[in-house]
């Protein structure tokens, strides 16, 4: 049951639902997550993500659907039935109890033998680099040590499934960077099937093989960080996804012609659909100063250090440009903005699904 093997930690949720009083914060989810991988759940506050985290680890019960973990349906098991590790945002360590013996808890409350213990204890602890401090207590330590701690006592028994809900926000930023990447690492060597809850889309996008886009109690789109950055199946995802994210316009659509007020520009390929109303999406890299293209009013300019942001009022509609090099540009100067038709992507504004 200790074995790592490349076929433990499959899941799946079909139609999960789960209210609070009135209020539904899981409107149906479904969900495939296959063994040994590294699974994102992103969106933004309040979207579901820490529920269904807490669905999966059997501390929240489903009001609707059905969770499998390896083909046994877990839907009604205790969190103790489950074979799952989870850590926890605050990280939840007993303050009482030193590393060694908050790391070494899982196993005692497993009946593990107590000779066992201090090995499996160290292992884990080498792992995420704090052996040296197995006899300090949570107090003692700093806001990462502590995470570390978190993350050992979660590895020590080789979990199933091993479940982290915004393990790194309390991070400083630089601490961030260098413990995703270590976190990334350490996955990969426990060969162990990994849900991880974040609102920050570039730690879902470097961290994961694949991600769950969560809005509002639904999953808007599931893929690999690329195709979801690449292709968003809807505006709504569209209009979430990258920072920031797509500028989203009214246009419309006549072959291969897409207008946008007066101005106009050709896709390389014409789209199968009547001509008509569209709604336009193109990431603020995509844009590009010219001579010619849609008339922008500068509203207000963002130096990034590396690169620059420009917000621009186009009639009544906010649209961001970056560009590479950092520039001048007076406030409510007048430019033209240049599309690249190759990176523009079209909606309909009824459903708001992706047109190909
Ligand atoms: N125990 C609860 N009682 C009442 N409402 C709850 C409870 N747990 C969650 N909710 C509500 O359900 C919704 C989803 O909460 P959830 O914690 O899953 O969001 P989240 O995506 O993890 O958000 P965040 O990024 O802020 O952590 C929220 O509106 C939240 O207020
Ligand atoms: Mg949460």
């Amino acid at each position: 049951m200790n074995q790592a093997s490349d076929n433990r930690g499959r899941v799946t949720l079909r139609g999960i639902r789960k209210s609070f009083g009135s209020f539904e914060a899981l409107k149906g989810v479904d969900l495939d997550i296959e063994a040994v991988e590294f699974f994102a759940l992103l969106g933004p506050s309040g979207s579901g993500k820490t529920t269904t985290l807490r669905v999966l680890a059997g501390l929240e019960t489903p009001d609707e659907g059905v969770m499998t973990l390896d083909d046994a349906d877990v839907t009604y098991a205790q969190p103790g039935e489950r074979d799952v590790a989870m850590v926890f945002q605050n990280y939840a360590l007993y303050p009482h109890m030193t590393l060694e013996a908050n790391i070494g808890f899982p196993l005692k409350m497993d009946g593990v033998p107590k000779d066992q213990i201090p090995g499996l204890v160290r292992e884990a602890a080498a792992k995420v680099k704090i052996d040296h401090l197995l006899h300090r207590r949570p107090g003692q330590l700093s806001g990462g040590q502590q995470q570390r701690c978190a993350l050992a006592r979660a590895i020590v028994r080789q979990p199933r499934l091993f479940l982290l809900d915004e393990p790194l926000s309390n991070l400083d930023a630089q601490l961030r960077l260098e413990t995703r990447v270590e976190l990334k690492k350490l996955q990969r060597s426990l060969d162990v099937t990994t849900v991880y809850v974040t609102h920050d889309q570039e730690e879902a996008m470097t961290i994961a093989d694949r991600m769950a886009v969560f809005l509002d109690g639904n999953i808007a789109q599931v893929g690999t960080p690329e195709e979801v950055f690449n292709t968003p199946r809807n505006v709504d995802v569209a209009a979430f996804i990258g920072s920031p994210p797509m500028n989203i316009l009214k246009g419309h659509l006549d072959g291969t012609k897409v207008s946008i007020g007066d101005y106009a520009f050709n896709l390389p390929a014409a789209v199968a659909r009547s001509p008509g109303e569209v709604v336009v999406g193109i990431r603020p890299s995509h844009i590009a100063i010219a001579q010619e293209g849609l008339p922008a009013s500068l509203y207000l300019s963002e130096n990034l250090g590396e690169s620059m942001l420009l917000n621009f009022d186009v009639g009544d509609q906010l649209v961001k440009v970056r560009l590479p090099e950092v520039c001048r540009f007076a406030d409510n100067e007048t430019v033209r903005l240049k599309f690249d038709p190759g990176h523009v992507h079209l909606f309909d504004p009824q459903s708001g699904t992706r047109i190909d």
